[in-house]
């Protein structure tokens, strides 16, 4: 899909709960994993898991530099100067930082940071569009702020819960949500390439209002990582952070990181490549139907079941462009159980999941 939206940062944080591919590919010390890059934090995420290798595959080089330059951060840094140097904090000089880890990013990863310093400086993790469009919303709900406060210090679901039916789930907030559910607003301001697939028969205010009430009905906002992005557009000191950004798992990831091997390709072109995909025991494909047309769509579907082997595992999401790929490949088996699970748990709740194994 060629646009100049996929030539900057569209995902820098986390908008995904790497949980779910957890519990969908059960990742042992012997799979070996596909993964479409974005921010990096999924990838980085299933390290916990201590996998042989993950294969981080995007077709936008940006979002591939942002996920070497966090790379370097976890090899070069300790904890407290990697929270300064991600955005979490700022304790430490991120100029300083940066010429410590440097040495270990290509040329051309140098030549883009070194000329994009400014994404590094005001914060890395909330450098990408979507980031940046949370943050405009956070700012422009100023009006809100007393309400945004009191929602999310609810201490439990049952006040947070009563706090949204009685005063949020307004005709303020269902206005928002019809204003940032507009198609027009999508493709002809923001120039999302992605928002042309969504089916014109797809209601996506009602879709988004839906997976906001069960958000809300379910879970805690003040300690969710994704509620932290929608409603402060940052992690708040309250936030329980996405996998990678803890503590616990830091000195496990700075420990593995060598394990991910970048690739800045199309998907189609790399399941090509056979002696890299031999080695694939599990794909974590993220919702790349945002990005893929009917055919595209299926011609990827059709280059995994080729080159995979029988019990492979998958985990894939759909947003907002819902498919059926076991429509036309029997071998995809699906875990519809499991789907459902994810689909309710799942701590941002705006994905439903295609989950299973391939039998060949
Ligand atoms: C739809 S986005 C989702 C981002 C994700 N939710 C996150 O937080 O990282 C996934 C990424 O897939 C990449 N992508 C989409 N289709 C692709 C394809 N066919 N080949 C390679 N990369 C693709 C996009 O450039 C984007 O960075």
């Amino acid at each position: 899909m060629a646009n100049s939206f996929f030539e900057k940062i569209n995902y820098s944080a986390c908008n995904e709960d790497s949980e779910s591919e957890r519990k969908a590919l059960r990742l042992t010390t012997n799979d070996t994993v596909l993964c479409i890059t974005g921010s990096g934090a999924r990838p980085l995420d299933l390290l916990v898991d201590n996998p042989v290798k993950i294969i981080s595959v995007d077709f936008n080089a940006t979002q591939n530099y942002l996920l070497a330059l966090k790379i370097a951060a976890y090899k070069s840094l300790n904890y407290v100067e990697f929270k300064s140097f991600i955005g979490l904090e700022n304790k430490f000089s991120r100029e300083d930082l940066y010429k410590k880890l440097k040495h270990l990013l290509t040329s051309p990863q140098v030549f883009y940071w070194d000329k994009n310093f400014n994404l590094i400086k005001n914060g890395l993790l909330y450098c990408g569009t979507w980031e940046l469009f949370l943050r405009m919303m956070a700012k422009a709900a100023f009006f809100r702020r007393k309400s945004i406060t009191k929602l999310m210090a609810s201490e439990t679901l049952e006040i947070q819960r009563e706090y949204w039916r009685k005063h949020w789930d307004n005709a303020i907030w269902t206005s928002f949500l019809k204003l940032v559910s507009n198609r027009f607003l999508w493709t002809k301001i923001i120039r999302e390439p992605g928002a042309l697939l969504i089916p014109k028969e797809f209601d996506v205010y009602e879709y988004m209002h839906s997976r906001m009430n069960h958000l809300a009905s379910n879970h805690v906002l003040r300690t969710n990582h994704f509620a932290n992005l929608l409603f402060y557009g940052e992690y708040k000191s309250d936030c329980i952070l996405p996998l990678h950004l803890r503590e616990e798992n830091f000195e496990s990831i700075k420990k593995q990181s060598h394990k991910i091997e970048i690739i800045t390709d199309s998907l189609l072109n790399v399941l090509d490549n056979k002696q890299l995909t031999e080695s694939i025991t599990a794909y974590s494909l993220s919702d790349f139907s945002s990005y893929s047309d009917t055919k595209m769509y299926n011609k990827i579907w059709t280059k995994i079941i080729q080159h995979s082997t029988n019990g492979s595992k998958f985990c894939e999401r759909f947003f907002l462009v819902k498919r059926q790929p076991e429509i036309f490949h029997q071998q995809i088996k699906r875990d519809y159980l499991l789907e459902i699970q994810l689909y309710n748990q799942e701590l941002t709740a705006i994905y439903t999941f295609c989950a299973g194994k391939l039998t060949k």
